[in-house]
């Protein structure tokens, strides 16, 4: 699984229909947390609040609901709930002298974990709800406006996909070209440092025929890039035809749909990369050459010490196999450092993987103990002052190499798929095979477009497109302005 940027993702309108036929009196702030897994279920949970005629806000202080879709992976993501949820309570009182009532829902990670705590310890929440159990939103919110507190975490017999509405064509077009489509949640490897086991359950696999059902509403509403999305996504297992296939087998029957022209899939363990799989990168150009395949650390005494059930070694060979099959892919990866017992000549090992492998980019954590977690009772917990100096050291490397991997591109030709118009008018903003923004001439194409380019230099973040270079005059306004 993976956890990335903290995206302040804004509330959705849910069913575009719905909205138009019915005019909505309420508005809903949605702010996500965590991994892109939240940033689908919050457009989820926003299109069953479309059909209870809720719009969405931008604006917190709008709001008659606010609803948090939190993260629970490390214990710093956790506690920033809590402060949240002190800003809100202050935000509530006031809305409470103007004679609004303003309801606050966490949902989430935070919510499976914490359940009735979150209640006790936070007396401005009215609901906390899971993550298996969003579809239910609109019967707990009935219950809130009758007067209860409300927590729904039970993990749901029925599948909540089967029970939210649809986007409509209109509110997929409005959240963009590139959308993410969950295939599989839950996760069955018990990492000892992990609380996703916990949180999101065993793992489960949505079927071949609802993924095509959902992907084809997407192509047809506009969408040219789909990722899909698992905890453990190439765990993936379904039927079709018949037939037993995985991940690989699902990715060739996306690849007919008419319109789609990108697949990407993440996050993936190891152990799931099987043969199917490596020769999908090898056939399916609309695959792209990107794989973030986590390892966390480069020691095998550490490796095993998570449960991650393979060694350093079988990793590299696995990396070389992909390679060969694909070349050219960018290899991305999450690192944990400070896990318990961790010596200096373990994060060594670290180091050295990172060196064998040559990443594109990767995300490095400073472990975290997360309570019910095996790992959170080991007692040789490593110093902070020692986690931190080492997470340096590992995001330099990284750093290092991913910069290098941005000027290997400088020069070369590339296909990007226009997101989104750009800071200036001569400008739009696509993406890279190896998802880098790219700043590019608006003569390129229109949003939608997958188009070639050449690549005249590497800003801090993103790519610069030959043609899409700020204009002397528009730098020197920018000087201005700092
Ligand atoms: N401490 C630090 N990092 C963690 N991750 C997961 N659990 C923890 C933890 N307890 C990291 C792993 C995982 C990514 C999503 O978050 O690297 O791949
Ligand atoms: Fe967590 Fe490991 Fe499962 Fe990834 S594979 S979600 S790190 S338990």
């Amino acid at each position: 699984m993976t956890l990335r940027n903290e995206l302040p993702v804004p509330a959705d309108a849910g069913d575009a229909r719905a909205a138009e036929t019915a005019l909505p009196t309420k508005k809903v702030f949605i702010k996500t947390y965590g991994c892109q897994m939240n940033v689908y279920d919050s457009q989820r949970m926003g299109d069953a609040l479309a059909g209870e005629g809720f719009a969405p806000t931008e604006r917190i202080e709008d709001a008659d609901l606010v609803l948090l879709n939190t993260c629970h992976i490390r214990e710093k993501a956790a506690e920033k709930i809590y402060s949240e949820l002190g800003r809100i309570r202050l935000l509530k009182a006031e809305a409470a002298r103007e004679g609004r009532n303003v309801n606050v829902a966490v949902a989430g990670c935070v919510a499976q974990a914490e359940g009735a705590e979150i209640i006790k310890r936070a007396s401005v929440v009215d609901l906390v709800i899971g993550p298996q159990t969003y579809h239910r939103l609109p019967q707990a919110l009935a219950r809130v406006r009758g007067g209860e507190r409300v927590v729904d975490t039970d993990y749901a017999v029925e599948d909540k996909f089967d029970h939210l509405p649809k986007a409509g064509a209109q509110e997929i077009r409005r959240r963009g070209v590139a959308a993410f489509l969950t295939v599989q949640e839950g996760c069955d490897k018990f990492c000892t440092f992990c609380v996703v086991p916990y949180t999101r359950g065993a793992e489960v696999s949505r079927s071949v025929e609802a993924i095509l059902d959902e992907a084809r509403g997407l192509a047809q509403a506009g969408v040219r890039e789909v990722t899909l999305l698992g905890q453990n996504v190439n765990a993936w297992a379904g039927e079709y035809e018949g037939r037993a296939v995985g991940l690989g087998g699902l990715l060739r029957l996306l690849a007919e749909i008419p319109g789609i022209a990108r697949l990407r899939y993440t996050t993936s363990h190891p152990r799931d990369m099987d043969d199917a799989l490596i020769e999908a990168h090898r056939d399916l150009d609309i695959l792209m050459p990107y794989l973030h395949l986590p390892v966390q650390s480069g020691s095998d005494r550490i490796l095993k010490a998570m449960n991650r059930r393979h060694k350093a070694e079988d990793y590299l060979r696995l990396v070389d196999r992909i390679r060969a099959a694909r070349p050219g892919i960018a290899m991305s990866g999450d690192f944990i450092v400070g896990f318990p017992g961790e010596t200096d000549e373990d994060f060594e090992a670290t180091m050295r993987i990172v060196r064998d492998v040559g990443y594109a980019s990767a995300f490095s954590f400073k472990y975290s103990p997360r309570p019910g977690t095996p790992a959170a009772d080991i007692d040789a917990q490593v110093p902070d002052a020692v986690a931190t100096e080492r997470l340096d050291r590992l995001q330099g490397l990284i750093r290092a190499q991913s910069t290098a991997f941005m000027e290997s591109l400088v020069g070369t030709r590339m296909d990007v798929l226009v997101e989104k118009t750009g800071r200036y008018d001569h400008q739009m903003v696509g993406r890279s095979p190896y998802l880098h923004p790219v700043v590019l001439a608006a003569s390129a194409g229109a949003v939608g477009d997958v188009v070639s380019v050449s690549i005249a230099r590497n800003g801090p973040n993103s790519l610069i497109a030959v043609g899409g270079e700020p204009e002397a005059a528009e730098l020197s306004s920018l000087r201005k302005i700092a």
